[in-house]
């Protein structure tokens, strides 16, 4: 590598020449954009041109693609900083020959060929070994238009753009190509060449080889040329891409043999699969394919919606929630499903025989991370619709190995929870999770489970990821619980499904009894003595039919919203009052809160009220210990009602709101503190003078309740209060906005209000 590309690398700026002279071979659509690109931008001294077709060299000139066209290679080529091979796929070896009995100097090389083992395999031959100042590339972007009148200067931004460097490439070399690309806009990524050739033949090749042969298939038989006049917008969506340039597709699949035959392969299997449902007439079979293809389609268009080819799990988006002050409350309105039955609902729907009913799921993405888990095991579950899901039980032992690890997004439930489940199947399993959950603590459950003999590794510090070996005998043990948790309770009441003899668990205080209540539902037997339960394995669970109450952990930002609003009265409907969740209805009652229970009821085991919330003038209280697991998730809004409540609240032996999705302690400090509330957070809780609150900016951390304990301050704020980072309130509550608008709340999405 040349100290003068060294340089260049540092300073690719726009405007700043920062590259002599780039020397673009074969001015097509790819290759003419590349050029126009770099020269709009003036990232090189000179842009040279090189195409056999004299007509294409001197539309190149005259739309100024390049600055000149050069006739012999040769020329072009000496001196020149870095070459750009942009010829079709099939010309490539020739090319190279060619370059190889030139006098290259310092040229970096590079291409733009969508196979990339053929291109690599090609220079091998020409050059006798892979020069170490070849850096393969792929640029993912194209358009109907071909040739170098269609050459676009912003065809690659925000485009994804594959390099795949080898081993004995000088990084000087691939940070001056990578440069290049960025110059563009686009967006560079790097990877080994097979895997690059495994994904472009399954994400494009495939697709194109199916859409040529079924028009060539359909259209070939005479009849069937009639039939198309008929086709509607299916079939024309479906066949797009067979309008393609077959000689470039001819050279693709030519070049990309081994790849294209892989998944190609895969795929017959599959179809050969398809083809034996729908003669068996195996309805099941096709409504499972068909579910997962919707969701995966459906998650494929969420990533192309906010940014072509960029992986949405890492868009670091801000979504600003604006809380204007003031409101007054009313009306009647049901808050979402109840998100700890409703993640309980799928995993024990998945595990039973024959079909579970679900109504009044709810559609966050936290529940929708378990229902999708079993999807990814083989369990076939029609919906969400409107609340609905339909869970074809597979039974305790029909699960089969998913593809790849299971991604449970922000949701420590579905991690915790199916660690248990897992720990006891035949198969190997990864669980993952987003930024958040990837710093919460697993060693809670890892542990009592490998004393029941689950074979478990933990990411560093036991945070996830987890993987979990299969096929362990699980032996039943007694645990008694060092924390108050449910998860924990719940993880080994799932993994005692599976161990020999008996499970039981003693927890310090009273938490959520949902798992028990819902395995007793499904005929399962638990016994519970105290604070102990327990189960034996070898029983079985039979579908059922579940309604899930409105969650009361978001009716909480509502009974908090209605007590502090002057003047309000709001009814919440059909809301879970199991005792083990009523904490936050007694610590507002403790502080003067107005809250009645009216139309109590019990619907498949769990008790359900509506709750009719008035404003009431609170005060600050000492909040019993006794009552912090049975309030755990509401803390937050709690805190701001403390803000508005006359004097001192005090929180202790809450420890447990530091390892939530954030650590709640601290964050609802900051903000309060940022809104002119005078707190102390201590270690195990907080200490809030009620007061003022003014308006400011405030950071949720990616945690939705934190975002919306803010919006419901909104109420008693002096000024507007700005919430950052609140699109995981999608994990539990996503229609917040639109009921917290319904009532009165005064917050929306900034820039939509
Ligand atoms: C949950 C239990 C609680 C709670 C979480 C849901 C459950 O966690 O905070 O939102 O569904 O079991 P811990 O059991 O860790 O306290």
């Amino acid at each position: 590598m040349s100290e003068l590309n060294s340089a260049v690398v540092t300073a690719l700026q726009p405007g700043a020449a920062s590259v002599g002279r780039l020397v673009v071979i074969g001015l097509g659509l790819i290759g003419g954009s590349f050029a126009k690109g770099l020269r709009a931008r003036g990232v090189c001294r000179e842009v040279v041109g090189v195409d056999l077709d004299p007509e294409s060299c001197r539309l190149a000139v005259e739309l100024g693609v390049v600055d000149r066209c050069e006739g012999n290679l040769a020329v072009a080529c000496r001196g020149a900083d870095v070459i750009q091979l942009a010829v079709p796929i099939l010309a490539m070896e020739k090319l190279l020959g060619e370059l190889a009995r030139l006098d290259l100097g310092n040229a970096v090389l590079t291409d733009v060929g969508s196979a990339k083992g053929n291109v690599v395999r090609a220079a091998r031959r020409a050059f006798g070994g892979l020069p170490s100042r070849f850096v393969p590339g792929h640029p993912i972007a194209g358009s109907e238009q071909s040739g170098v009148e269609a050459a676009n200067g912003e065809l690659f931004r925000r485009h994804k753009v594959i390099l795949t460097p080898q081993e004995g490439t000088d990084p000087a070399a691939v940070a001056l190509i990578d440069g290049l690309w960025r110059a563009l806009e686009a967006d560079v990524e790097h990877m080994q060449v097979e895997h690059h050739d495994q994904v472009l033949a399954a994400t494009s090749h495939l697709p194109h080889l199916l859409a040529f042969g079924l028009v060539d298939s359909l259209a070939k038989r005479s009849e069937n040329l009639e039939i198309f006049r008929y086709a509607a917008g299916g079939f024309r969506d479906f066949t797009r891409i067979a309008g393609s340039d077959p000689v470039m597709w001819h050279d693709i699949f030519l070049a990309n043999r081994e790849a294209v035959l892989h998944t190609l392969d895969l795929f017959r299997d599959d179809l050969d699969a398809l083809r034996d449902a729908v003669d068996a007439g195996d309805g099941h079979q096709l409504l499972g394919v068909f579910t997962r293809a919707r969701v995966a389609r459906e998650h494929f268009s969420k990533i192309l919606a906010r940014r072509a080819y960029v992986d949405a799990m890492h868009s670091n988006d801000d979504l600003i929630f604006l809380a204007n002050p003031g409101g007054t409350l009313s009306g009647r309105i049901r808050v979402p499903g109840d998100k700890s039955i409703s993640h309980r609902s799928i995993m024990l729907g998945s595990l039973a025989t024959g079909t579970t009913e679900v109504e009044g799921f709810l559609e966050g993405e936290d529940a929708l991370a378990t229902l999708q888990a079993f999807r990814d095991m083989g369990v076939v579950i029609e919906g969400p619709h409107h609340g609905r899901v339909t869970i074809h039980g597979v039974g305790l032992h029909g699960l089969k190995a998913p593809a790849g690890p299971l991604y449970m997004g922000n949701s420590g439930t579905s991690m915790r929870l199916l660690s248990g489940l897992l720990a006891g199947q035949p198969f190997d399993v990864t669980l993952t999770g987003d930024a958040s959950l990837s710093k919460r603590p697993m060693n809670r459950v890892a542990k009592p489970l490998r004393e029941m003999g689950a074979v478990i590794e933990t990411g560093p510090e036991g945070r996830p990821p987890l993987s979990i070996k299969g096929g362990q005998r699980l032996t039943g043990m007694h645990y008694d619980m060092p924390m108050a948790s449910a998860q924990v309770k719940s993880c080994l009441l799932l993994a005692g499904l599976y161990a020999a003899g008996e499970t039981s668990v003693t927890e310090p205080a009273p938490t959520r009894d949902h798992t028990e209540r819902m395995l007793r539902g499904f005929g399962y037997s638990v016994q519970t003595e105290g604070a102990t339960a327990s189960l034996s394995s070898g029983g079985a669970l039979s579908a059922t039919r579940i309604e899930v109450p409105a969650d009361i952990s978001s009716a909480a930002f509502f009974l908090v919203a209605g007590s502090i609003a002057r003047d309000s009265e709001l009814v919440l409907e059909h809301v879970g009052i199991n005792p083990t969740r009523t904490g936050v209805i007694d610590i507002l009652r403790l502080m003067g809160g107005d809250i009645t229970l009216e139309n109590q009821r019990e619907v498949g085991g769990e008790p359900v009220a509506d709750l009719r919330v008035r404003s009431a003038s609170l005060k600050g209280i000492d909040i019993p210990e006794d009552l912090v697991p049975l309030a755990i998730d509401e803390f937050p809004v709690l805190f701001v009602a403390a803000a508005c409540a006359s004097g001192r609240t005090v929180l202790r032996g809450a420890e447990e709101l530091r390892v939530k999705e954030s650590d709640r302690i601290q964050v609802m400090a900051d903000g309060l503190l940022a809104l002119g509330i005078q707190c102390e957070p201590t270690p195990d809780g907080i200490i809030i003078e009620g007061g003022q609150l003014g308006g400011g900016e405030v950071v949720s951390h990616g945690d939705h309740r934190i975002a919306m304990s803010f919006s419901v301050a909104s109420l008693r704020a002096s000024a507007p209060i700005r919430i950052h980072d609140c699109a995981n309130v999608a994990t539990s509550f996503p229609n917040f906005l639109a009921l917290a608008a319904q009532v009165g709340i005064r917050v929306s999405e900034e820039g939509k209000s």
